[in-house]
């Protein structure tokens, strides 16, 4: 599919985005583009009882759209915008057409946002499909965005679907190794530095936490160093991406007990997918950022020589944990992590996980949990409207320090649970542990990946969620530095 920005005089079909709350008045925009058309609105939504509607009329090779939007709050306007885009590219997937134009008409409408949704709406996962129900539309014509708007939306939506594809993809074709090889595949295709680390350097390091985590499975673990290291990089200190790469949390030996909880648990990985995605956009871009990004993968199995709860491991850094239940196991990988990045003097961590139930039970998939250290201040503004903006949404639990009283362990420095109640803080705790830098976590357990369709979110499945949250918040970032 390919997305211009030159007008078209011959496309298979036209569509028009029209933003007004009242009917009469949407006419009255229609009317210079087509008369006949317009004079047949009213009472086409006097029919339907809908606010929002879709008109096909393919005799005229026109479908027009109104989406009035919130005009109360922007950034809930630009998500209706995205919903509206999605809602038409399910119409355009099941015509017979190769090629349409898309104009807004009106006030109001964000044509950006719109065409936003309407390519994330476009993903699919079908590779193991053997009937795959491909559109047949291949170019949309956008004459109203410069070509410089589509290419940021180029990189943007292909780094969100590289996202969802890793995420997507189940363990027995996407393990530990395999992860790995992608980040370097995707390294490759865009000008950045992979490392490998194997099993044996993973040792030399000491990182009791992915090794300790590894230990009941077939495969051995991996840790990946992606540096992104552009010329005239507007930041000495690089920005550090951590990502948790479980490839499959099964829960080892405190095996996962509900019905259903297993199920999803391919896309125990999407921190580590939401962060290859960034690091893919912020290259593709050539953002003049220096961005490094560290990704401890394992899956976490109950094998034969498992962690077992009441095992103490000694992590990067020397702190000692106390692992009393092996399904609290992404803070032990990334605990490694984080504390390599000490090493690397980062102006500002970003560690995204699935990280904990807790999360996914206080927001749901509407929001993604930030905990941060007081370093981060700087940041969090950024962060915070780049979650509105994106409405890849954040909110902000408290760091408050009585909580970690919970994480104290009786023979080692810390244990890996912090019981019962406020979950997403103390898991976030443990990791702040091994941080002595600006950093922030995001937890994204809840809008990671569902179990149904989410409008251009995509799913049943992943979302790549992060993806369009870290490239806003380092577009951001660089338009404060001149
Ligand atoms: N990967 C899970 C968290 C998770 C659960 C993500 C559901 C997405 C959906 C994580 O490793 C885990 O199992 N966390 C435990 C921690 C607990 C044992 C302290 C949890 O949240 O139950
Ligand atoms: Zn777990
Ligand atoms: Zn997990």
């Amino acid at each position: 599919m390919q997305y211009l920005s030159s007008p078209s005089e011959s496309v298979d079909l036209r569509v028009m985005v029209v933003s007004t709350p009242s009917v009469a008045e949407a006419a009255e925009v229609v009317a210079p583009v087509d008369a006949v058309v317009a004079e047949r609105l009213p009472a086409l939504v006097a029919e339907s009882k809908q606010r929002q509607f879709v008109w096909h009329f393919p005799e005229r090779g026109l479908l027009i759209q109104n989406e009035y939007g919130d005009r109360d709050d922007p950034h809930r306007h630009a998500e209706l915008m995205r919903k509206a885009g999605a809602a038409v590219w399910d119409r355009l997937a099941e015509l017979p057409i190769q090629s349409v134009e898309v104009r807004s008409i009106g006030e109001g409408v964000d044509l950006y946002a719109w065409l936003e949704g309407f390519r994330l709406r476009s993903y699919r996962f079908d590779k193991y499909r053997s009937q795959k129900q491909r559109p047949t539309l291949g170019t949309v014509h956008v004459p109203q965005l410069d070509a410089e708007a589509l290419d940021e939306m180029d990189w943007v939506v292909k780094a969100n679907f590289l996202a969802r594809d890793l995420s997507n993809e189940p363990y027995i074709t996407l393990n530990t190794a395999a992860l790995a090889q992608r980040a370097c595949d995707v390294g490759r295709e865009v000008g950045i530095d992979v490392e490998i680390w194997d099993k044996q350097r993973i040792e030399e390091e000491g990182f009791g936490g992915l090794l300790g985590v590894n230990k009941g499975s077939e495969y051995p673990p991996a840790f990946v160093i992606m540096r992104y290291e552009p010329q005239h990089a507007l930041n000495e200190q690089p920005f550090v991406l951590v990502g948790k790469g479980v490839v499959f949390d099964t829960g080892g030996l405190s095996l996962k007990p509900t019905k259903n909880s297993m199920d999803q648990m391919k896309h125990d990985m999407g921190g580590a997918a939401a962060v290859i995605g960034a690091m893919y956009y912020v290259a593709g871009r050539k953002l003049p950022i220096k961005v490094t990004a560290l990704l401890p993968i394992t899956d976490n199995r109950p094998g034969h020589d498992a962690l077992t709860p009441c095992d103490i491991i000694r992590m990067h850094d020397g702190t000692t944990v106390e692992v009393l239940n092996t399904d609290a196991e992404g803070r032990l990988i990334l605990a490694d992590a984080l504390a390599y990045a000490k090493h690397l003097s980062p102006m500002l961590t970003i560690d995204l996980a699935t990280l904990t139930g807790a999360a996914m039970r206080a927001v749901g998939p509407h929001g993604t949990v930030m905990i941060r250290n007081k370093g981060a201040e700087p940041y969090v503004d950024d962060m915070v409207r780049s979650g509105f903006e994106t409405y890849e949404r954040i909110v902000e639990l408290p760091n408050w320090p009585e909580y970690r009283e919970m994480l104290k362990s009786d023979i080692a420095d810390l244990k890996n649970i912090g019981g019962p109640n406020a979950g997403a803080i103390t898991a976030g705790q443990f990791l702040e542990h091994f941080t002595d830098y600006p950093w922030i976590h995001l937890d994204i357990a809840g809008p990671a990946f569902g179990g149904k369709a989410d409008s251009y979110r995509g799913g049943p499945g992943a979302s790549g969620v992060g993806v369009r949250l870290l490239a806003r918040f380092f577009q951001r970032w660089i338009s404060h530095q001149s």
